[in-house]
């Protein structure tokens, strides 16, 4: 089979390859020297819709309606235009086998990639009961959330199975969003989870409450404290029951399953230096590796404000963590051309490219780009829910507001305090303006005298900072 060459390659055509393809664009990229390999069969897309208004009734996400970057506001990409600007989109191709010493890659069916520098962008997948051995855990009717492949199955049962009964194991992003969407259809929603509160690993137990009752107000019945041990089926193999830990059972026709998600780094391993379970990066997500870089879900990163190596499974960070990583490689190519700043200038009169205008600047300020300064964001949309995370959940909590699951505003939130410093806040139901303000506060980092000032004060806190 043709080998096919090129000067760059991203490895994966999810978040972080779209807003990556459209830095490229932006930076002045040459007709033939990029593509994308992805194996969805779709052009990069914005993956938050597929749990939300991708599952809806009415007002239903489909494609095109979601490529990136609509996400963020920015342009539409459509198919037509990586062709218009020469990216070579390879669809339903999976790399099977990436060798980084000799810069070849393989897809399944055999075809041969060389690049000269590659990034890594092939994001998370999802963890199965199957590898946790559970009995009957591959029955019909068991949905992982992922991929569109998967949306699309899943949109599929909603309909045959209309009006029926739907267990969600996991109580994490995926649990939370697909129960609101599946009780949206009109199906019957159980919710399982371990943990004695929901999505624990931000949530306080004071902000979990508000999301228990009005989930349970909804009509979502919530159990806690076990998990699946096995699913019974029947004679076409689609799941009937769910049978738990503390010996209840519960009937089903549709089991989605958000236990949690894994990145994708096996294709590098034991080439590329690995932290955190993620491919360790420098500020630039430059790799241990020369001319490899990693982004979004996969990279673990400097987080400079926390003076931490994390890694960040959220859709913010692939975007930005992307347009960083296109940013620097373009500059560190010019660096290495040894060009002048007569030079420069002349190759920006004649390709326009703003990546050539970001070199001016940054060799008439004897500087490169800076360091990816990050500031950690979450969010989430669920009913008429919506809340927003900004920066780090450790410390003392101060819960504010009202956070009654019947009013009407339920306006409330939560700032995490640590060495005295406000290092995180939550809101639900913030405004723009308001959430721009708590967004401003986990960045600066105030000091708190009293944690009941804090408490009395609420949101207006943080919008006198
Ligand atoms: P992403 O998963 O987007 O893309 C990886 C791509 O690589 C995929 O196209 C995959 O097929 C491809 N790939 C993998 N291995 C490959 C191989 N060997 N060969 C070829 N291609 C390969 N975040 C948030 O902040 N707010 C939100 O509301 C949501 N909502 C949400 C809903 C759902 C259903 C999911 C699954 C995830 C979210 N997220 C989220 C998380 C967010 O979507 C996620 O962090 C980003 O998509 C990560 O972007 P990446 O590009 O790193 O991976
Ligand atoms: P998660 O880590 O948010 O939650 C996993 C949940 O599964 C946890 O609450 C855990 O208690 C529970 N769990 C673990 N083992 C279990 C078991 N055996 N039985 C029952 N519950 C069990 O992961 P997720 O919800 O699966 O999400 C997967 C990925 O998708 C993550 O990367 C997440 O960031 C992303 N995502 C993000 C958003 C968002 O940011 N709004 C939305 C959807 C998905």
């Amino acid at each position: 089979m043709a080998e096919k060459s090129f000067k760059y390659v991203i490895i994966g055509g999810g978040v972080a390859a779209g807003y990556a393809a459209r830095e490229f664009a932006k930076q002045g990229v040459k007709p033939g020297e990029l593509a994308i390999i992805s194996k969805e069969a779709v052009a990069p897309y914005e993956r938050p819709a597929l749990s939300k208004a991708y599952l809806f009734p009415e007002g239903t996400a489909r494609l095109p309606g979601f490529h990136v970057c609509v996400g963020s506001g920015g342009e539409r990409l459509l198919p037509e235009w990586y062709t218009e600007k020469g990216i070579s989109l390879i669809l339903s191709t999976e790399i099977v086998k990436a060798d980084l010493a000799s810069k070849t890659l393989i897809s399944a069916a055999g075809e041969t990639f060389k690049y000269q520098i590659l990034i890594i962008a092939t994001g998370s997948t999802v963890i199965q009961l199957t590898d946790f051995g559970v009995k009957g855990a591959d029955a019909k009717n068991i949905f992982y959330l992922r991929e569109i492949d998967d949306a699309d199955k899943l949109v599929g049962a909603i309909k045959a199975k209309k009006g029926g009964k739907a267990v969600i194991v996991g109580g994490g992003y995926i649990g939370l969003e697909l129960s609101a969407a599946l009780r949206i259809n009109n199906i019957d929603v159980s919710m399982v989870y371990p943990e004695p509160w929901c999505m624990p690993r931000l949530f306080t137990a004071g902000i979990a409450a508000f999301y228990e009752s009005y989930y349970t107000n909804k009509g979502v019945s919530i159990i806690k404290g076990t998990v699946a041990v096995g699913f019974g089926t029947n004679e076409n193999g689609e799941v009937t029951d769910v049978k738990l830990k503390d010996g209840r059972v519960l009937e089903a026709d549709i089991v989605v399953v958000g236990v949690g998600g894994r990145p994708l780094t096996t294709l590098f391993k034991g080439q590329v230096e690995e932290e955190k379970g993620g491919i360790k990066t420098d500020s630039f997500f430059k790799t241990s590796i020369p001319d490899v870089y990693a982004v979004g879900d996969v990279a673990t990163f400097p987080l400079k404000l926390f003076n931490e190596i994390r890694r960040v499974e959220h859709v913010d960070h692939a975007r930005k963590s992307a347009e960083q990583a296109v940013k620097n490689l373009f500059l560190v190519a010019l660096e290495q051309l040894g060009d002048s700043l007569e030079e420069l200038s002349c190759l920006y009169l004649k390709t326009n490219s703003r990546g050539i205008l970001q070199a001016i600047f940054a060799s008439e300020q004897g500087t490169s780009i800076d360091e990816y300064d990050y500031l950690p964001y979450f969010y989430s949309r669920a009913f008429d829910l919506s809340w927003q995370f900004y920066g780090d959940n450790v410390g003392e909590t101060v819960l504010f507001g009202d956070n009654s699951p019947t009013s009407p505003t339920h306006k409330f939130g939560t700032y995490w305090i640590k060495d005295g410093k406000v290092v995180g806040v939550f809101l639900e139901s913030g405004t723009p303006e308001e959430n721009k303000a708590i967004a401003k506060v986990a960045r600066v980092q105030p000091p708190v005298d009293s944690l009941e000032q804090l408490a009395t004060e609420g949101l207006a806190f943080a919008s006198k900072i």
